[in-house]
């Protein structure tokens, strides 16, 4: 074993060992260090007093209770943290927000919640195999755990095919889980339009956002955007990394969230623009220090151990480390089992229309009207609760004026005829709408 206040004097850095903590993948000695001791100091020989400690991995952070600086080395087995315990304890029960969603455990061990609703984003980048996709899929089942269906949607991007297909035919899909490039270009576009629809509900019904407007009108969605690899979404399609910047600076009002991942966190892909709009950034192992630099704004995020270890950068600068929770294809499955049914594809139109641009023109018509019957599904799908109820009602009093027409045709030729009038001029259609809005009245 080492001694690191030996070690660390061989530096010029004096103080005294505080205490420790073991997590499930590293374990943090805490420092104090003597008062006027510069941190320079200490970052400058990482390298060096990693080798005397005998120890790979080594990250130095401070920002840590006490005033000290934290040491944190990997340990020599790593426990797996299974988020079916995380979701089931105290912190999961108390989790403030519309959207909270679990990062995974503190390095003591404590489960760490955020709400996805405030980040209002999530940018999400890593080396492969550093444990991105089973964070995105522990972000997703923590909001399934905590919301019905009727209450959030999700649009799941994934280029690579294999990650989402699992929620496919689930009541949380707003459409299929998405695997082509056109496809996800389009559907950021329905939620841009989507985005400005809501916005106009909110002017008609005098409220500013989704909280407002379901605590006034009734039931509207949260819909969170999940797209495992943008980078070939950014880099094939220049109107992505716009839409993505529209969504990014105005869907949080709207209930709109994205969470973004990538393996390839260079500046082309995690533009200026993208990351000025997506404060709340996480980072598993990279492959570099520069990628840590791109998506952190501070290196670290190579010195990770990997297996869901990540630094989470919060929305108001904070920067912490994070162990993901684990679950399993199968885990998941279990978990979706209530919630099978068959979802609608909303886009294949819009994708077949994309591919088949350079069509002869004569097939347009018929592509109009296919429009126009998906545009109807689609607008039954967004109303709101009260107005799909009214709807229905305005439908259910005609077939009861329908019906009772029916029964007296029979008893009384006269009003059969006075029908029948109706029927053949105009002028006396006036009255029985009269008369219809009168029932509607007394009822
Ligand atoms: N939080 C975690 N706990 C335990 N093992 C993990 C965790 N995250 C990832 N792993 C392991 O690493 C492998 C790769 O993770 P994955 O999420 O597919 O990486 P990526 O999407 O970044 O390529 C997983 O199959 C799993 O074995
Ligand atoms: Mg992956």
């Amino acid at each position: 074993m080492f001694d690191l206040e030996e070690i660390l004097s061989h530096y010029g850095v004096y103080g005294k060992v505080e205490g420790e903590s073991v997590g499930p993948l590293i374990k943090q000695i805490r420092f104090k260090p003597k008062a006027g001791t510069k941190m320079k100091n200490i970052t400058s020989a990482i390298d060096d007093i990693a080798r005397e400690m005998g120890v790979k991995n080594l990250r130095v952070s401070n920002v840590c209770e006490g005033g000290c600086i934290g040491f944190e080395i990997a340990n020599d087995v790593f426990e797996t943290v299974a988020l079916e315990n995380v979701l089931a304890s105290k912190q999961a029960q108390q989790a403030k927000g519309a959207l909270p969603i679990n990062l995974g455990v503190a390095i003591d061990g404590s489960p760490v919640f955020a709400d996805l609703a405030k980040m209002p984003h999530l940018l999400v980048a890593g080396a492969t195999g550093s444990g991105k996709s089973v964070g995105l899929n522990a972000f997703i089942i923590s909001l399934i755990k905590r919301k019905k269906p009727e209450e959030l949607k999700f649009v799941m991007i994934d280029p690579k095919r294999i990650e989402f297909s699992v929620y496919n035919d689930q009541k949380y899909m707003l459409m299929p889980v998405i695997t082509d490039n056109a496809d996800a270009s389009a559907a950021l576009q329905l939620l841009v339009d989507e985005m400005n629809k809501r916005y106009e509900r909110f002017e008609k019904s005098l409220t500013k956002n989704i909280e407002e407007y379901n605590q006034k009108e009734g039931s509207m969605f949260y819909i969170v955007a999940v797209v495992d690899e943008f980078s070939d979404l950014v880099l094939t399609d220049k109107t992505v990394e716009k839409k993505i910047q529209m969504l990014a600076q105005k869907a949080r009002a709207a209930g709109i969230h994205l969470i973004l991942a990538t393996q390839r966190p260079s500046v082309d892909v995690v533009t200026g623009s993208i990351k000025a709009n997506f404060p709340s950034r996480l980072a598993f192992k990279t492959a570099s220090g520069v990628d840590s630099k791109t998506i952190l704004d501070a290196t670290g995020a190579e010195d990770l151990v990997g297996r869901g270890d990540a630094l989470f950068l919060a929305a108001n600068g904070q920067l912490s480390r994070i162990h993901g929770a684990y679950i399993s294809t199968e885990g998941i499955e279990e978990i979706l089992k209530p919630y099978r049914c068959r979802v609608k594809p909303l886009l294949k139109a819009q994708s077949q229309v994309a591919s088949t641009a350079a069509d002869v023109q004569t097939q347009k018509p018929q592509k109009k009207q296919f429009f126009l019957i998906r545009w109807a599904k689609s607008v039954w799908n967004f109303l709101s609760k009260t107005e799909k109820k009214k709807f229905l009602k305005m439908i259910w009093l005609l077939l009861i004026g329908a019906f009772v027409g029916a029964k007296t045709k029979n008893k009384s030729s006269e009003i059969f005829e006075s029908i029948a009038d109706t029927l053949t001029k105009p002028k006396r259609r006036t009255r029985t709408a009269q008369t219809k809005r009168k029932t509607t009245h007394r009822r």
